[in-house]
């Protein structure tokens, strides 16, 4: 007897008069909505009028008022029902109904659109829990009430990026740690003596005034310049030394599109017997070549610094236009750089390194600039605003 004819007999016809019998019954029925409406989904429709034809003809079997299905449940399985059995029927019937609401013309319509392109989402599910057509009824149940669509894109997490100054700070460095240089850092609250006394810088020295900045007492101060450092290392290492020193640091700057009371710089050292000028050159223009590119040029000047001695300040051919003249490089066709030169005697002597033993070269860079002339960015401003419009682009 197929499912159908059963539906148009009692249960006490039927012969069920226990739940098991009532459930198994009940089983068959599922199985079949499952399955018409299973074949409905995987079966892709002509077109959209195909397909609302076919989805309103499988509503109006199940669901018709009149002589529907599940009316015919009602009719002749509920209704007759003895007392025992009568809160099992209704059970029963209430989850079909649940299910038969996938029957509804809209929902059917979107299952068909879904369930034809990719895999059969209610199926899937039941097989993996591993049960038997028509055991799986919970499952699909919770999914059709959650009205849960697997197809939908899930969340995307964002990617964060590495931060413009990060990157150029460690582009810089890896050149130097092949180089055999190592990375080290200090603090960036300093004491007077290591921002400026140990650096040569005297109390009454006008060079003062170059670093004069943000004091948290009269001996304390936010470093200005990553060269206190040098000391800190001196003392910890003694020589021979090869040091990069990555840092913020801090100047009573207004912020304009050059200028920020916060920047980051990059402190080079090295120490040694017999180390000259040559030495500070060779490094420095291997360097260039390799950050700017094999074309650049690169040209040293006199300069001062109270810290070396000679002193001079580096340029490069501006790797934008090639030495031609343009906007970054003020039509001059070089770039300065960095501060470089012969680490002071003085300085050594403070770091507890014997000058007449060992001498040594010394540069700073900003790292700010660094990034504006590789990317092209004009305004400083830009790093430190956190928007993700410019960020995202790194
Ligand atoms: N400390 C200098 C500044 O902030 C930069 C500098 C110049 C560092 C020459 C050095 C150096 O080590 O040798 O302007």
């Amino acid at each position: 007897m197929s499912f159908d004819e059963k539906l148009t007999k009692t249960l006490e016809a039927l012969g069920a008069k226990d739940e098991a019998s009532v459930r198994a019954l009940f089983n068959e029925v599922w199985d079949a909505l499952e399955n018409e409406k299973r074949t409905l989904v995987s079966t892709p429709a002509a077109n959209d009028a195909d397909r609302m034809e076919r989805a309103k003809a499988l509503r109006d079997r199940w669901l018709s008022r009149r002589n529907g299905l599940l009316a015919q449940v009602d009719e002749h399985w509920l209704k007759p029902a003895s007392r025992e059995l009568k809160p099992i029927v209704g059970r029963e019937f209430n989850q079909l109904r649940q299910l038969a609401k996938g029957l509804e013309v809209e929902e059917l319509i979107k299952s068909v659109r879904v369930e034809s392109g990719s895999a059969v989402v209610g199926r899937d599910l039941n097989d993996r829990e591993g049960l038997g057509a028509g055991k799986g009824k919970g499952i699909t149940q919770a999914v059709e009430a959650m009205s849960l669509d697997p197809t939908l894109p899930g969340n995307r997490r964002s990617l964060g990026s590495i931060h413009p100054i990060t990157r150029v700070q460690r582009e810089i460095e890896e050149i130097f740690i092949t180089l055999g240089f190592w990375i080290e850092s200090g603090p960036e609250i300093e004491s007077v003596y290591y921002n400026f006394d140990a650096l040569n810088i005297p109390e009454s020295h006008p060079a003062r005034d170059d670093w004069d900045t943000f004091y948290i007492d009269p001996q304390t101060v936010l470093r200005t310049h990553t060269s206190p450092v040098q000391i800190h290392a001196m003392k910890k290492y003694g020589a021979p030394l090869h040091i990069l020193i990555p840092g913020k640091c801090y100047r009573r700057d207004n912020p304009d599109a050059t200028h920020s009371p916060m920047f980051h710089q990059i402190e080079g050292m090295a120490i040694d017997q017999n180390v000259t000028f040559a030495d500070l050159k060779g490094t420095l223009v291997f360097f260039a070549k390799r950050f700017f590119g094999d074309k650049t040029r690169t040209s040293f000047h006199p300069s001062f610094f109270p810290f070396t001695e000679p002193s001079g300040e580096v340029a490069v051919s501006c790797p934008i236009c090639d030495g031609q003249g343009c906007r970054t490089c003020k039509q001059s066709g070089w770039i300065e750089v960095m501060g470089c030169g012969m680490v002071h005697p003085e300085v050594l002597r403070h770091g507890g390194i014997d000058p007449d033993r060992y001498s040594g070269w010394a540069f700073g860079l900003g790292v700010e600039r660094y990034a504006m002339m590789k990317y092209g960015i004009h305004d400083i401003q830009l790093f430190y605003q956190s928007d993700l419009r410019f960020l995202e682009q790194f």
